[in-house]
């Protein structure tokens, strides 16, 4: 039989609740398909801090570059916010997507039509969004030179360098060109050409790229009108490709048009089919250990995470279809919509997917 390696890194928060609940899907797929799944398991953010001294401790690196794909759940908490950079959860999240060379970030945004009262926005705006941003990871002012200092005047001074290299662009762009290339076949790139001098470099080298995709229409937007647009008429857009920070915000916002920042999932990949899986969300410290969480992000990133890094595509419909009819169902958790008294739970939701996922496979 078919043997994959998965590392699951569970964090900090919520973490640990949302991936024990992926995982209990991804080992029903396993005995639903006769594929066998090997998990390993490390630590990273918070608790690696806690444990091992460091956000990033190198077995972590090890068991994720000897595995087929990555699973993670979430790092950070108020507990480490003080520390130093280095000593921050964040830190070894950002350490692991480079050290992995995951570049290209894909964050999908769908609406289902169930889930039309959750979001905040008028249900006639939102309803039929179906959109992608796909942020690039590893480069940019995330990456850049940081300085602490104090100026001539004797102020507290800090610095973060925005840099790009062309090939840096080149790659996110041609995987967005890609994709769009699967969907729609328009692109919208994102930048702030008007200010940036990283963001003239990016526009010249999208546009150098579209020549090898004359099928693709390729737009160019400003960031701060492609926030507004994202919420007066998010219908217009397809495939997004944008710079690391500016990816970071819109896809938190996308995640409301959606009506939750509990149902976004995200892949980060290397060049190849290797990538970790989380959802966009954090550790949620104000819901961490109350068992509330909503587990569909996770679960829908361990979808994405049979599709592109494992090729069992039927397998990641057949997860994303079960979450669909769930949801369908009437079935909530707190953050999409339930009311208090009969907002299901993390492990209750979980069940439920599985339950469908059953039924899914068992009608063949
Ligand atoms: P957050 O996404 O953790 O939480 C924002 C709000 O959304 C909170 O009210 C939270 O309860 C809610 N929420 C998030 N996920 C949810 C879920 N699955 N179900 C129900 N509600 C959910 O963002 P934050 O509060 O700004 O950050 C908290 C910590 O998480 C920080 O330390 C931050 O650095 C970290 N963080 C980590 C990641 C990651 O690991 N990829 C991403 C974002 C933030
Ligand atoms: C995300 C998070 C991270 C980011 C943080 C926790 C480093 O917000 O995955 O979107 O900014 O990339
Ligand atoms: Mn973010």
């Amino acid at each position: 039989t078919k043997q994959y390696n998965i590392a699951c890194l569970p964090g900090d928060g919520i973490g640990p609740e949302i991936v024990a609940e992926a995982v209990k899907v991804l080992e029903l797929v396993a005995e639903q398909t006769g594929v066998t799944f090997n998990f390993s398991y490390g630590r990273i953010g918070g608790i690696a801090i806690d444990e091992d001294g460091t956000p990033l401790p190198d077995e972590t690196l090890r068991i994720a570059k000897a595995a087929d794909a990555v699973l993670l759940g979430a790092v950070g908490g108020p507990k480490w916010d003080q520390n130093p950079g280095h000593l921050r959860p964040e830190t070894g999240l950002l350490g692991i997507r480079k050290g992995l060379g995951l570049f290209a970030n894909l964050r999908p945004a769908t609406m289902t039509d169930s889930l039309l009262e959750a979001s905040t926005l008028k249900p006639e705006v939102v309803a039929g969004v179906d959109l992608i941003v796909v942020r690039e990871l590893t480069g940019g002012i995330y990456f850049g030179q940081k300085k602490r200092f104090t100026d001539e005047n004797g102020r507290d001074t800090a610095v973060d360098e925005l840099i790009y290299n062309e090939d840096e662009i080149e790659r996110i762009i041609r995987v967005s060109f890609e994709i769009a290339r699967k969907r729609s076949k328009k692109l919208c790139s994102v930048d702030k050409a008007n200010v940036l001098e990283s963001s003239r470099l990016w526009r010249k080298v999208a546009e150098r790229v579209a020549a090898d995709y004359p099928d693709v229409e390729l737009t160019h937007q400003l960031v701060d009108s492609c926030a507004m647009q994202l919420v007066r008429a998010p219908k217009q857009f397809d495939v997004i490709v944008t710079e690391n920070m500016f990816g970071d915000i819109l896809s938190d916002q996308a995640a409301m048009l959606t009506g939750s920042i509990g149902m976004l999932a995200s892949a980060s990949l290397a060049e190849g089919s290797f990538g970790l899986f989380e959802p966009v969300h954090g550790s949620a410290p104000d819901i961490a250990g109350k068992g509330i969480a909503n587990p569909l992000a996770t679960i829908l990133s361990a979808a994405m995470l049979l599709r592109l890094s494992l090729g069992l595509d039927d397998a990641a419909d057949k997860v994303e279809k079960s979450v669909w009819a769930v949801l369908d169902a009437g079935h909530r958790t707190g953050d999409i919509g339930a009311d208090k008294s009969k907002a299901l739970g993390t492990i209750a939701m979980g069940e439920l997917v599985r339950e469908e996922l059953k039924k899914q496979f068992a009608a063949k």
